[in-house]
């Protein structure tokens, strides 16, 4: 299988980041992951680029972050990006750029709960479910295309740390999916 060449954008702990390294072990998945992007020089998933020899580059120039990131994008020949916790928004340039390239994950069962403090949102509204969605990006905020959702029961009295625990065990698991369901789709 030729491998897909990914970038991963990252602006925080990286917990998304440290699962697809995971993923990329099994011979069968379908991408390499070449580059990891964070936007934050404190970000500590820099750490899993790191630990796995992954080249990295922290571009915290707010408003030339998309034109550093594109030589590097270029330079690496990235043919996918993820976004893990990536807290920056994108152009609609660099959006058009990459259509149907740029892949998210957000911590809701969306169209519901988009933005951000959204696990306050989802228990003030007292949901019964809840979870997480991996979509393609396009330039609206948490919209584009939908490839897989992954939803848990709501417990009463759950505490807003425990129900971000529990969504981030369903995100491990369904940002790898989604990267093979698109494999398979192409
Ligand atoms: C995740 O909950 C993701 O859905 C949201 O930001 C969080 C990132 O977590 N977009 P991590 O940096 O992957 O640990």
């Amino acid at each position: 299988m030729v491998k897909k060449r990914a970038c991963i954008f990252i602006s925080g702990s990286g917990t998304n980041l440290r699962s697809i390294i995971k993923s990329t072990r099994d011979y069968n998945f379908p991408i390499n992951i070449e580059l990891v992007i964070s936007n934050k020089k404190t970000a500590k998933g820099i750490h899993y680029a790191k630990k796995f020899s992954i080249p990295y580059q922290t571009i915290t120039n707010k408003t030339k972050f998309e034109h550093f990131a594109l030589r590097f994008i270029r330079l690496k020949k990235i043919q996918i990006i993820c976004l893990a916790g990536f807290m920056k928004i994108l152009s609609k340039d660099f959006v058009r750029k990459f259509r149907g390239k740029i892949v998210n994950i957000h911590p809701s069962l969306l169209p519901k709960f988009k933005g951000l403090d959204t696990f306050n949102r989802v228990l003030r509204a007292k949901e019964k479910f809840t979870g997480c969605t991996v979509h393609f990006v396009d330039e609206k905020l948490d919209n584009g295309k939908i490839i897989i959702k992954k939803r848990i029961p709501i417990n009463k009295d759950l505490s807003n740390k425990m129900l971000k625990n529990s969504v981030q065990v369903l995100e491990h698991k369904a940002y790898s999916e989604a990267i093979r369901k698109i494999h398979n789709l192409s």
